[in-house]
This record gives structure tokens, C-alpha cells and sequence, in this order.
């Protein structure tokens, strides 16, 4: 059924105009004004005063995620939908086979998982945590299905974690293949051996986890990443950046002319460290890898967002609930590391960044949507608003005003590390190439309309 969005305001990463936009066949066709189509099937939207954003992306999510003893809480269903309402329309998970796994299992594992199960499109990043013939060839199958990103752990040791020689090998072979490696920078021994010292000293709260994770430890990890991408000549991407300390590391080499991009995620741009430190164990909510900060480092985040330094901003979307989070009272390494947002990137951007004067709306877009379908091979079928790309569209209502909460999430989890915080603005109408996925802020749609979006690589 054709689809005409009236009057609304069109904003990409690099311009702002008032048009119609008229869908046929899961693709914008038109883009003009006074539009009109003689088709007794047109559905027609009026937009008037709402902008109308590309779908947004985000490039960091775990949706079906084993992790330290326990698994993610949502599922395909509850995390697509989640994240429609929220007005993302793509999202790229982690595809995380542990040392153990046969990594081509574990990628049609989740595959399977995703399969007819999500409302909105999808793809993955391939994670590799150990790196022999049968991993490389596996690898060379991955991406041949359509999936041109890896992800390498530089943590978690003796679960996700690479050691030095399977991160040279890794890179060598991104190279080769054209594909761009994502990492998770923190030296894994630094964080063991901090562990362990903390522990034996009785420190075993969440409040401790900062402590054994601390700034240095990022930016070693950091630095070493970009090293190894150096030496080997292929294309980097540092996930979930968090710190001043690391982000020079990141920008000592981008300066060098290194291929190194830099995501960081909406918890360290708005949650500091103190959250991790409330008391009677409600600080475990609130423990991440790598962990909240000392606020100032904020600042440096926000200033590198908007000038483009930081190239994305994800979510790292990974929840827990509360009877998971209380597996580690008494030994804070055993607290299951991570925070939801996948509902609420959008809008606490859009608010703490646009809204109240901290970030360009056009770079908004850019780092919430154009970037990572740059970056990841989706652009421009995804990413911008333009003629024949796939009709992902977020008309987004900037009058709304309204507080995030758990009682009203989607995201399938007993809390929200967001609960309370105000909201300026939220998506209408959400579609998914062409469908009406969300109307009125609420999930009305298909909810197996999501498709796989197999990539080319792109990095020779
Ligand atoms: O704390 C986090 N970040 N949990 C998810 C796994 C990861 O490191 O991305
Ligand atoms: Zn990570
Ligand atoms: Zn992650």
C-alpha cells in the first residue's frame, strides 16, 4: 500500500527542508512538494510540525547474549519492538560465541534466534574470541553470507577475549576480507590481577568495579588496538569509548592518519560513576564494562560528539534484572555487566544533546544513524532520507514532553538506570521499509517484519 507523509520537515545528517515523501513498495519514490497520487489504496500522514529523521541505528546491542552465568533478558521480540518505539529501525548485535563455541554454530545460532522474530531490520557483527584454520575459514563462510564486520574482545579473558596474536591474526585477515573490526578495548590481565587485589581486600561491592577497571586500563586497551590496526593496515572501530583518557589514545592515532573510528554509548554520556556506588547493592544496576566515570569525563565525550571525533553513539544495550544484577553480592565480579537503552538512545540524545544545547541535530543524525550505515555497509538504503532508499522513517514529535520508566518500557527488564529522567521530544510514527511499525508512540506493527541486511565488505 503507497504511503505519503504531508508537510512534515526533513532532517538528515546535512540538510533541513519541508517535503512530501511518498513510499511505494518499501522504498521512497518521491520527495517534493505538494505530492499528490491517485490511488484509492494511499494511506497519507500529516506531519505537520514533527521533523521526520532517517530510521536510526545502533550499532552496539546484545540481544541473545550467555554471559557470566547467566543469559540477556530480552529476546528478539521484546528487543526489536523496543527499539522501534524508540525509534531505532536497524540495530546491529553481537553475534558472542565464547573460546569454546564453533564460531559458524554460533552464527547460525543467532541467526536462528533473529529469524521472523524481530520487528525491525537487523544484522550482526561477528565475534571472534579465538583465531585457528578452522575459525579463519569459518570466518571467510560469515562473510560471504553478508556479514562484513568482526568484533574482538580485548577483555573478558578466557571467555570473548583474544590474546595479541589473535588480534594480529584477526586484523591480517579483516584486511584481507575488506571487513572493519569492531573491539572491546580494556586490558583483560590489568583488570584480572585489580580483581583479585580488591577482593582479597574485602572490596567486593559495585562500587569496586570502576576501581578495577579504571581509566588506564581503557587506555592501554585502547592504545594497543590502535596499534595493531596500524601495524596490520586494516580499519578500526573502538566500541563503548568512556573516558577523557582513552579518547586521546583513539585521536593520537586518528591524527596519524590511522583508519580508527570511535563509538562511545548513551550510559557514559549521561551516568557517572556515583550511580554504580548507591547503596543496599542498587549500584549493581548500574555495572558495565567499561565502567561509569568520574563525571569530567563527560565533557570530553560530548565536545568530541560534536565535533565529529566520536563518530557514533550506540547503546550497548545488554539487561540484566535485579535478581540477576544480586548474583553478585559479595564479589562484584560476579555482577552481570551491563545496562539497557536500546528504548531510550534516541530520545536522551535528542533531549541532553539537541534539546538542550549541546550537539547539532544534523550531527545528531549523523552519529544515531548515517555514520554507523556508512561504516557498516548499509548506507543508502539506510541512514538518510533520499530517493530510492529503504523507506525507515522516524517522524518525531520535539513538542512531547514525559519522564522514562520501567512501568511503561518495552524492554523486557524490572528497571530502568534512566528512571525518572525527562524526555523533550519522541517518535510518532515509526516505519519499517514503508510499514507503519509504531503510530502514536506505541508498537502497532509486524512483529516479523524485520529482515537480515547481508552486507558487502567495503574496507580494501
Ligand atoms: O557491560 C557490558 N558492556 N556488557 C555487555 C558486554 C560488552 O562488553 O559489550
Ligand atoms: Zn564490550
Ligand atoms: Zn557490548
Amino acid at each position: 500500500m503507497p504511503l505519503l507523509i504531508k508537510n512534515g520537515e526533513i532532517i538528515t545528517a546535512d540538510t533541513r527542508y519541508h517535503a512530501d515523501i511518498l513510499i511505494q513498495d518499501e522504498t521512497i519514490t518521491q520527495i517534493g512538494l505538494d505530492l499528490e497520487m491517485d490511488d484509492e489504496d494511499l494511506e497519507v500522514i500529516d506531519a505537520t510540525g514533527k521533523y521526520i529523521f532517517p530510521g536510526f541505528i545502533d550499532p552496539h546491542v546484545h540481544i541473545y547474549l550467555p554471559f557470566m552465568a547467566t543469559f540477556a533478558k530480552d529476546n528478539h521480540t521484546t528487543g526489536s519492538q523496543a527499539a522501534l518505539v524508540g525509534g531505532t529501525t536497524t540495530f546491529i548485535e553481537m553475534c558472542c560465541p565464547s573460546r569454546n563455541d564453533d564460531h559458524l554454530e554460533a552464527y547460525n545460532l543467532w541467526k536462528s534466534k533473529a529469524e521472523g522474530n524481530s520487528a525491525c531490520d537487523y544484522t550482526f557483527h561477528m565475534g571472534i574470541s579465538k583465531f585457528d584454520e578452522t575459525v579463519e575459514s569459518q570466518l571467510q563462510q560469515i562473510v560471504e553470507d553478508g556479514i562484513s564486520s568482526f568484533k574482538v574482545f580485548l577483555s573478558y579473558k578466557n571467555f570473548f577475549g583474544v590474546e595479541d596474536g589473535e588480534l594480529f591474526q584477526v586484523l591480517t585477515l579483516a584486511k584481507k576480507l575488506g571487513v572493519i573490526v569492531t573491539a572491546h578495548c580494556e586490558n583483560a590481565e590489568l583488570v584480572a590481577q585489580l580483581q583479585k587485589s580488591l577482593l582479597a581486600e574485602g572490596k567486593t561491592g559495585p562500587e569496586y568495579h570502576e576501581k578495577s577497571r579504571p581509566v588506564e586500563v581503557e587506555a592501554e586497551g585502547t592504545n594497543r588496538f590502535a596499534t595493531f590496526v596500524e601495524m596490520t593496515g586494516a580499519t578500526g572501530y573502538v566500541v563503548h569509548l568512556s573516558c577523557e583518557a582513552a579518547l586521546k589514545e583513539a585521536m593520537k592515532a586518528k591524527s596519524k592518519g590511522v583508519p580508527l573510528y570511535i563509538e562511545s554509548v548513551i550510559p557514559h554520556f549521561l551516568l557517572d560513576k556515583t550511580f554504580a556506588e548507591k547503596p543496599d547493592h542498587e549500584g549493581a544496576k548500574y555495572v558495565m564494562s567499561p565502567p561509569l566515570r568520574e563525571k569530567g569525563n563527560q565533557k570530553a565525550l560530548w565536545a568530541a560528539l560534536e565535533q565529529g571525533f566520536i563518530d557514533t553513539v550506540g547503546t550497548d544495550h545488554c539487561p540484566f534484572d535485579i535478581d540477576q544484577k544480586a548474583m553478585g553480592k559479595g564479589d562484584f565480579t560476579k555482577i552481570p555487566n551491563g545496562i539497557p537503552a536500546i528504548e531510550d538512545r534516541v530520545n536522551l540524545l535528542y533531549t541532553y544533546g539537541v534539546s538542550r544545547g549541546h550537539l547539532d541535530i544534523h550531527r545528531f543524525v549523523d552519529a544515531a544513524s548515517t555514520k554507523s550505515a556508512k561504516l557498516f555497509g548499509l548506507f543508502p538504503k539506510k541512514g538518510t532520507i533520499a530517493v530510492g532508499s529503504d523507506a525507515d522513517l522516524v517522524i518525531y514529535d520535539p513538542q512531547y514532553r514525559g519522564t522514562i520508566s520501567a512501568k511503561t518500557q518495552k524492554v523486557n527488564n524490572d528497571y530502568n538506570g534512566f528512571e525518572g529522567w525527562e524526555i523533550d521530544g519522541k517518535p510518532w510514527i515509526v516505519t519499517v521499509r514503508g510499514q507503519v511499525q509504531v503510530k502514536d508512540g506505541e508498537f502497532v506493527g509486524d512483529p516479523s517484519r524485520g529482515q537480515l541486511l547481508r552486507r558487502k565488505p567495503q574496507y580494501f
